[in-house]
């Protein structure tokens, strides 16, 4: 089965987590748009009712309003029930590697925010130890070439050996990408993170970094879709 049959499966059980007035955490990325069009499906055939969204990006924005979620902004929800958001990598801790798509920071804080966060991945995304995706880091443009040694010099001490921090760039150009929130992003290759904990209080350190892509401590349940069905981890 294909990879995205297997994200539908996916987002498909996630809609078993929804109940009707809830405020949800809408993630971004392929798997998160799936479940935000799934959603938008069963508001318009009634299964459910009553339900917003806060976006963790403008293009998730863009496709919940292409599939009839309501929306509202971020400041104006008094609480966020249920998010449901994808994952490059996930450990057995349920800890993850996420940015991949540069919207870290507001997916953090919106998850942070959350009573629950669900992730929704295919199966190519569970890991023994997170790692071997680059980890994405988010970055002030202002001295962002400092930040990018400081971040070197953090990810080694952190046990990381020789680590390739390199700036995200648009397409196949030398423009940087730029998230929704106006920064740069820094992928940081490290084949391995032995520690995690240590890498991410280690970043959390350095004055340029605005957020990082370990989000430890925060996803309560991981749905993996799969070739027969979606298997529910709690
Ligand atoms: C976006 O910044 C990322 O955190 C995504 O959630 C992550 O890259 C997973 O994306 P896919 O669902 O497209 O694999």
């Amino acid at each position: 089965m294909s990879a995205v049959e297997d994200k539908t499966r996916a987002a498909e059980a996630a809609l078993e987590f929804i109940e009707d007035g809830m405020t949800l955490g809408l993630g971004s990325g392929s798997t998160a748009d799936i479940f935000v069009r799934l959603l938008g499906a069963a508001l318009e055939s009634g299964s459910l009712n009553n339900v917003k969204g806060v976006p963790t990006s403008e293009n998730t924005a863009r496709v919940a309003r292409e599939a009839g979620v309501p929306l509202i902004e971020v400041d104006q929800a008094d609480k966020i029930d249920v998010t449901v958001d994808g994952a490059d990598e996930v450990d057995g801790r349920f800890r993850l590697i996420k940015g991949g798509g540069g919207c870290l920071l507001r997916e953090k804080i919106i998850a942070h925010a959350s009573d629950l966060m669900v992730v929704v991945v295919d199966e190519t995304k569970l890991v023994e130890s997170l790692g071997a995706y680059a980890l994405p880091v988010e970055v002030d443009p202002f001295g962002f070439t400092i930040t990018a040694k400081k971040v070197y010099d953090a990810l080694t001490a952190a046990g990381v050996v020789r680590p390739d921090v390199k700036l995200r760039c648009r397409g196949d150009g030398n423009d940087p990408f730029v998230t929704d929130g106006g920064h740069y992003i820094l992928d940081c290759a490290c084949k391995a993170l032995a520690d995690p904990e240590q890498v991410a209080a280690r970043l959390n350190a350095i004055p340029g970094v605005v957020e990082h892509g370990l989000f430890i401590n925060l996803a309560r349940a991981v749905i993996v879709g799969e070739d027969d069905g979606a298997r529910v981890l709690e």
